[in-house]
């Protein structure tokens, strides 16, 4: 079955009413920031390359008012019934690594550097994009922070800059070497639009996605394998010794003619890497034509092949990830599926789909049931479409 998505209503009344159970008081400021599904163009934002996310209809929720008690941010998580106390001192200290309070003390940490503080504050969060999932759950946690210091100290940064600071708190707090393409959808996202970002210049464009026949369907293996961070900051290190190689400032430059110019001086592993993101940019750039204009079928390949290059060549993908892709493929366009492939970082996490929107329900029921035959897991699945970026819903 189809999960439904709690509307951003919902999720409001749900945090103002936990705000004042939780601390017998009313709050003052309730802001959001979704999670998101790359459509395509994995892992070409550390290339400096191009990216097709989408914001969907899943949020952290923060409700917020100013706290008597000390210089203490008091931060609820009603997800996981966590209650964090964090000191806002000159230097805001980190915790301990995996720390979900890194996240919100590093974005605190930016804002004083630029002399934005809120001071004491009470907040009680909550949030629909799923945990480690690979739709930027941790990305909605810094925007969210992000818009909830702008709302309370009144002063607003560029919608950019502020997606900058964040990726800059993932790095230097949470340890995550990750590229702009999370934070950037979650703070710039367009209802009914995907974003399309050139990483070098991080100049944006609105891609229309509002086809009412056409949506997105996300289904979420549960699984996480480990060795993610790992592998990440190793396939983005690869990518760098191979610019340096073919002597490009960063892989958007190169072609596959200078790569085979290299060959010798490249090993076989570092080739396919480098093929797969001089691929998947010229892919991004084409499905941005197609979906302009409306070439479902051709977008739909795009995914397939995307994927197969993730699997073969950027080596990231992992088997149950192919497994609902390959069931996907076997459902095919008769049966309402356009296309499919792994999204995010990889080696777990989400495949996006693009399908025909009536047939939803059929092909989640499809999916899931092959999906949980062969596995024995069972996995999420939720259909979303473009939503907005991050904004203040009160204050
Ligand atoms: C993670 C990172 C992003 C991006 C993707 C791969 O989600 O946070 O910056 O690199 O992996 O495309």
């Amino acid at each position: 079955m189809l999960e439904k998505n709690p509307s951003l209503k919902e999720l409001f009344g749900f945090v103002k009413a936990g705000f004042t159970e939780f601390y017998k008081s009313e709050p003052q400021w309730i802001v959001s920031a979704p999670g998101r599904v790359n459509v395509i163009g994995e892992h070409t934002d550390y290339n400096e390359g191009f990216v097709l996310p989408m914001a969907i209809e899943r949020y952290t929720i923060i409700a917020a008012n100013r706290s008597k008690k000390g210089n203490f941010l008091n931060w609820h998580c009603a997800k996981t019934n966590r209650t964090a106390k964090i000191e806002l001192t000159k230097s805001i200290k980190k915790g301990e690594h995996g720390n979900w309070t890194n996240y919100i003390a590093g974005v605190f940490a930016g804002y004083q550097e630029l002399g934005i503080e809120t001071g004491a504050l009470d907040v009680f969060m909550y949030s629909s994009v799923p945990i480690g999932g690979g739709l930027s759950s941790s990305a909605a946690l810094e925007v969210s922070t992000a818009t909830l210091i702008e709302a309370v100290s009144g002063k607003t940064i560029d919608k950019v800059k502020k997606a900058l600071l964040c990726q800059k708190a993932e790095h230097s707090y949470a340890g995550m070497p990750c590229g702009i393409m999370d934070q950037f959808i979650s703070a710039l996202g367009k209802k009914d639009n995907l974003l399309l970002i050139d990483c070098r210049t991080q100049k944006y464009e609105l891609v229309p996605m509002n086809d009412d026949a056409v949506s997105v369907l996300i289904f979420n293996t549960n699984v996480k394998h480990k060795l993610v961070g790992g592998e990440y900051a190793q396939r983005r290190k690869q990518c760098e010794e191979a610019a340096k190689i073919l002597g490009v400032r960063a892989l958007r430059d190169a072609n596959v003619k200078q790569l085979n110019e290299h060959q010798n001086r490249i090993d076989s592993t570092v080739y396919k890497r480098v093929l797969h993101v001089i691929e998947e940019n010229e892919r991004t750039l084409k499905c941005v034509e197609m979906i302009k204009s409306r070439k479902w079928v051709d977008v739909g390949n795009l995914l397939y092949s995307s994927h197969n290059s993730l699997k073969n060549m950027f080596e990231v993908s992992c088997e149950e990830l192919d497994i609902v892709v390959e069931f996907a493929q076997q459902i095919g366009v008769d049966g309402g599926v356009y296309g499919c492939r792994m999204t995010g970082g990889g080696f777990g996490g989400c495949t996006v789909a693009l399908i025909k929107t009536n047939s939803a329900q059929d092909i989640a029921s499809k999916l899931i049931d092959g999906y949980t035959k062969r596995t024995g897991i069972e996995p999420s699945v939720f259909a979303s479409r473009p939503a907005n970026g991050a904004e203040v819903l009160m204050q």
